[in-house]
């Protein structure tokens, strides 16, 4: 068997670990002769299951008390609409950061439940590079602010929380999820599909304050109002048992491998590699400005871009996968979320020296 190095930005590759253990207990679940994915989801083998995923998680993120963590489905496009469906009951009003396309698509989503404003902040500097505005003004009287952390697409991450005053702040967070700490409280809602950092596709993770919960309007379907997910520990539905079993197993991994602190700092290393490599390179080159790049994705470009396709086929030769760009930007993409090694990142830059040089 063989193992690329896949820097796809989602799904993505998971810790060979993780799919290990998965692999070696899949047939038979710590000796009940059934596989995780074939049990009911009420049998109190899978709740030991789901329930130690939750804390692990609540522990991995300090998630404070008064936070509801619920495992849902429908991705970040569900909570897209979701979140407006359950937090913008107030004045109906909300303020959209946005800085790419998933936060375009969020606002553009929410503008079916209520008044969203989109406040583009995301420009190109004097470089050409994508840069993002920092000094925005919010209406005083909206139900919340939403941003996206990280732009899957065109590699822009906040590498502050952005100022909202009093308040409430929502962010997506799918593809910089447990990559670095986040203090939890200065949210109202975070939420990730977890098809980048976490598991399989199918699942997404809200972590939602509770006096936000039970708010929902009436035309919310119930499988999207945040309360009755709480109210029933997440299992109103049939959750994604198997995505929800494959997510714990990575929390316990994130917790063997020193937290998530210490995955903040494999990633920042990993990031500057790369990003260390393209500065120097007069062959390739980057797309955003330095204080808003993503440490998960790398977008980049060939100088001579008639080369891409014969990048890529090298790259492919060489066990280096999925790296062209989202159709959106063109160009290249790295993505390089906890589980891609250091080794995948070196192995990626020898490559693109060795194609530079020929
Ligand atoms: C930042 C971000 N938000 C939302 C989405 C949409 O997620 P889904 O495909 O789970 O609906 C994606 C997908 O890649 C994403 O990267």
């Amino acid at each position: 068997m063989t193992r690329v190095y896949n820097f796809s930005a989602g799904p993505s590759m998971m810790p060979l670990e993780v799919m290990e253990h998965a692999r070696d207990e899949f047939l038979d679940f710590k000796g009940i002769g059934s596989s995780i994915i074939e049990i009911s989801h009420r049998s109190k083998d899978y709740i030991a299951v789901a329930s130690e995923a939750e804390r692990d998680l609540r522990d991995l993120l300090r998630v404070p008390d008064n936070y509801r963590i619920l495992f849902m489905q429908g991705g970040g496009r569900g909570q897209f609409a979701a979140v407006p469906m359950n937090l913008m009951v107030g004045t109906g009003k909300a303020d959209y950061i946005t800085t790419g396309n998933w936060s375009e698509d969020a606002c553009t989503e929410a503008g079916r439940y209520g008044d969203a404003r989109a406040i583009k902040a995301d420009y190109r500097n004097d470089d050409g590079l994508i840069s993002v505005k920092t000094d925005l003004t919010f209406r005083d009287d909206v139900d919340y602010v939403y941003y996206c952390d990280n732009e899957t697409v065109c590699g822009v991450e906040f590498s502050d929380i952005p100022d909202v005053g009093d308040r409430i702040l929502v962010s997506d967070v799918s593809s910089n999820f447990l990559s670095r700490p986040v203090d939890v409280s200065r949210y109202g809602l975070l939420y990730a599909g977890a098809q980048k950092n976490v598991a399989p596709a199918g699942l997404t993770i809200v972590i939602v304050r509770d006096d936000l919960i039970g708010r929902a309007m009436k035309c919310c379907p119930s499988i999207f109002d945040y309360k009755i997910l709480a109210d029933k520990d997440s299992m109103f539905n049939t959750p994604p048992t198997f995505c929800w079993y494959m997510a714990g197993l990575v929390f316990k991994w994130l917790k063997e491998m020193g937290g998530i602190e210490e995955m903040a700092r494999r990633n920042r290393e990993k990031a500057d590699f790369l990003y260390g490599f393209l500065d120097s390179s007069d062959f390739y080159r980057t797309a955003v400005a330095p204080e808003f790049r993503s440490r998960m994705n790398v977008p980049f470009f060939l100088k001579d871009e008639s080369l891409n396709d014969k990048f890529l086929a090298e790259a492919k030769a060489a066990g280096l996968t999925s790296l062209k760009g989202h159709r959106i930007l063109g160009g290249m993409r790295a993505s390089i979320y906890n589980a891609m090694p250091m080794e995948g990142v070196k192995a990626l830059v020898s490559f693109m020296e060795r194609f530079a040089r020929n």
